[in-house]
């Protein structure tokens, strides 16, 4: 398959054939590591924390809801929103120093350069969005170029949240931060809320697989954290090859029909 801004080549797309028709001959499909337990466990807490977070606050931030649900509900609801901030923070913080190694691989993709490839992922992406049959994407590496950009926004403002919140509830156990510095901190808090909303939702569209080509995509988080050969060569073709050749992330599994 071929478009103007990415030319597959007859030879490149026998060659494609050839593969697929040996794999299948094979009986065997091969599956590459994406992330790890710990990966997974800190990302679904940190989700949990996350979508309880954004529940709980909204019935401090509405009032209407507030009014509807009640001051006793309300109560309950800011109590949860303490406790999951809290684990929304320590949580992450502890994965982190346990695995620094972790973190310095999610940084360097996160700051990675963008080559031609991603340069034209992105130009790409809002066609693909509703063409997705037709539009042949270029490779990617580990983490593709406006992934690089969400994930990254993601980063961001759930540190902003993290910060302002331990502020906030600091302030709320009885440090006085003066009304200017609590203002500020609250105005931050709702900036970066409205902000998680915004990302987080382009996150839950890809990463849960409502759009078509990601289906299934949810696994890679809260499976196994394998994710197929030709899954990972459709995604994320430069990095999937790399990891084949390597061999070391690759487990071999028969086919389940
Ligand atoms: C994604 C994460 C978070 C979201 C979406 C979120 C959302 C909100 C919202 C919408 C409010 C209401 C602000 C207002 O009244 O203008 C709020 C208040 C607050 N948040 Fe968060 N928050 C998050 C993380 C945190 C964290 C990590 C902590 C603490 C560790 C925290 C502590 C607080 C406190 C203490 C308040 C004031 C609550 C009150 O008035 O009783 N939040 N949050
Ligand atoms: C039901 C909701 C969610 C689903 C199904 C989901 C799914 C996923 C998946 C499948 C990945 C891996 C993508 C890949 O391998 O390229 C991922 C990564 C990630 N998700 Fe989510 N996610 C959800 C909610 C969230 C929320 C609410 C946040 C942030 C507040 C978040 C933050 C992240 C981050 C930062 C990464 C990158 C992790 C890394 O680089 O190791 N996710 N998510």
């Amino acid at each position: 398959m071929s478009n103007e801004a990415v030319n597959v080549s007859p030879e490149q797309l026998a060659a494609d054939k050839q593969f697929l028709k040996d794999r299948e001959a094979a009986g065997t499909e091969r599956y590459i590591k994406r992330h790890s337990l710990q990966a997974r466990w800190t990302h679904g807490i940190a989700v949990t924390a996350c979508l309880l977070l954004c529940l709980s606050g909204c019935f401090v931030f509405i009032p209407p809801l507030a009014q509807m649900v009640g001051s006793d509900v309300v109560f309950v609801f800011r109590m949860v929103h303490r406790v999951c901030g809290v684990i929304f923070v320590v949580v992450p913080l502890f994965s982190a120093i346990a695995s620094p190694k972790g973190v310095g691989h999610i940084v360097k993709n996160l700051f990675a350069k963008w080559t031609s490839d991603d340069k034209k992922w992105m130009m790409l992406f809002f066609p693909y969005l509703f063409m997705a049959k037709w539009i042949h994407m270029p490779d990617q590496d580990e983490v593709k170029s406006g992934q690089r950009f969400a994930d990254g926004m993601l980063w961001l403002f759930g540190l902003l949240m993290a910060v302002t919140g331990v502020f906030l509830l600091i302030g709320e156990l009885g440090l006085n931060l003066g009304t200017t510095a609590h203002g500020v901190l609250l105005f931050l808090h709702d900036f970066g809320f409205l902000m998680i909303a915004v990302f987080g939702l382009a996150h839950i569209f890809l990463g849960a697989g409502i759009f078509q080509p990601y289906r299934g995509t949810y696994k890679l988080m809260f499976g196994n954290g394998m994710v197929s050969e030709s899954d990972a060569i459709y995604h994320w073709g430069h990095w999937a090859r790399k990891e084949i050749t390597e061999g070391k992330n690759v487990v071999e599994k028969p086919v389940t029909k």
